[in-house]
């Protein structure tokens, strides 16, 4: 099957409008709005010269209409030509490295990366002789220092989805290129509506798709995104190799979430915003980590690379107890503690027994908290905050 953004909407139209009509091609419809949910593990193909037919539809492995139809919208909001799925978003960060890193060789990963992409570098891939060197999310155009002749991938991820600096994306992208070495960002936290990778440089866009393209906190899903054919061939070997599928109830979940996608972010932008600048002036809090607040130290980055913010941020406290930092969590109403964002409700967590840095130092010396900041309304938010700022 074939990949690929919708080829009858215009790209001058905005994302709105080409995520509403993506993927609706009549063959994945069959007359209906949505495309099918097209359970197949099995396949018959027309006659026995397709069996072997190169790139032909023959196992329900390879995907299904329903895949080909969230690849198409997929592709409509990262700026990409190719998409490859994955069941979650850790696995759409990990085929990178199956599908590029080797025995000997060597990979650079900003020290900001969302921990479990972190594990599977110091587990997994050091099992297979794999080095990792982790870089400061700050580092720029001084990545091309740490390139070493059997490096084979740099993997960013900006802003970090906890700690929250902006990498310089062009520079990082450029040193990379010019090195030989395949780059990848975890774009996540702009849901790829705000923040370009492939237009600055990156040769893969990673989205865990579970997060805001979803936007029901209802399935687990990723994709990879690019515009280079031959990347885009080995990428689909090893996910061949792994027989990585994606279900095609959650394509559809997570393709009826991208329908409202450009919609949903404006909103999360915006609330996120109004609350952060209300907890940025609150005696309780020592600090707002969020990029498109003037006083971060991102925000020049943020402004240059971004087109806008989505509803993830941090708060620093003031340094207290843990004990106060679980009152303060406790005593919310409207926010989850749960390890997640990107959906229609509000959660919040407390970051300290998660952060793990081995070649730079978060500028930190109160509790951490993650606030992603839901659909609800924002004053709403903010009164739940204030009255549990009081427990500390
Ligand atoms: C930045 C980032 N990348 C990747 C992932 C992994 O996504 P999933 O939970 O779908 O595996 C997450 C999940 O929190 C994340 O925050």
């Amino acid at each position: 099957m074939a990949s690929g953004p919708d080829k009858r909407g215009p790209k001058k139209q905005k994302l709105g409008t080409r995520l509403t009509h993506a993927g609706r091609d009549r063959k994945l419809t069959q007359g209906g709005v949505n495309p099918v949910v097209q359970r197949a593990s099995t396949v018959i193909v027309e006659s026995a010269s397709k069996l072997f037919e190169p790139g032909g539809w023959t196992y329900g492995r390879h995907g299904t209409a329903t895949h080909e139809a969230l690849k198409q919208a997929l592709c409509e909001i990262e700026g990409a030509e190719h998409c490859l799925l994955a069941p979650s978003g850790l696995m759409a960060c990990t085929i990178p490295f199956l599908a590029f890193a080797e025995a000997g060789g060597h990979v650079l990963l900003t020290d900001s990366a969302y921990g479990p992409t972190r594990r599977f570098a110091d587990r997994m891939l050091a099992r297979w002789a794999c080095e990792t060197t982790y870089f400061d999310p700050t580092i720029g155009a001084g990545i091309a220092d740490l390139i070493r002749p059997n490096t084979k991938l740099v993997f960013a991820e900006s802003p970090g989805s906890m700690t929250f600096e902006v990498s310089d994306a062009p520079a990082l992208a450029a040193a990379a290129r010019a090195a030989g070495v395949v780059s990848v960002m975890d774009n996540t936290w702009s849901a790829g509506v705000f923040h370009k990778p492939l237009d600055l440089g990156f040769d893969l866009s990673v989205q865990a798709n579970t997060k805001y393209v979803s936007g029901g906190a209802d399935a687990l899903n990723g994709a990879i995104h690019l515009n280079d054919e031959k990347l885009y061939g080995k990428l689909k070997d090893a996910a061949a190799d792994l027989g990585v599928n994606v279900a095609p109830d959650d394509a559809y979940a997570v393709l009826r979430g991208a329908r409202s996608l450009a919609l949903r972010m404006a909103k999360h932008e915006a609330s996120a915003l109004e609350v952060a600048r209300w907890l940025d002036q609150h005696p309780k809090v020592a600090r707002v980590l969020h990029p498109a607040l003037e006083t971060d130290p991102g925000h020049a980055l943020w402004k240059r690379d971004f087109t806008g913010s989505s509803g993830l941020f941090g708060i620093e406290l003031p340094p207290v107890p843990t004990a106060k930092v679980h009152a303060f969590l406790d005593a919310l109403t409207l926010f989850g503690l749960g390890f997640s964002y990107g959906g229609f409700e509000s959660l919040i967590i407390h970051c300290d027994p998660q952060l793990k840095r081995t070649a730079s130092t978060p500028d930190l010396s109160g509790p951490l908290i993650r606030i992603s900041v839901g659909l609800e309304d924002p004053t709403d938010l903010i009164a739940d905050l204030a009255q549990a700022l009081d427990q500390i």
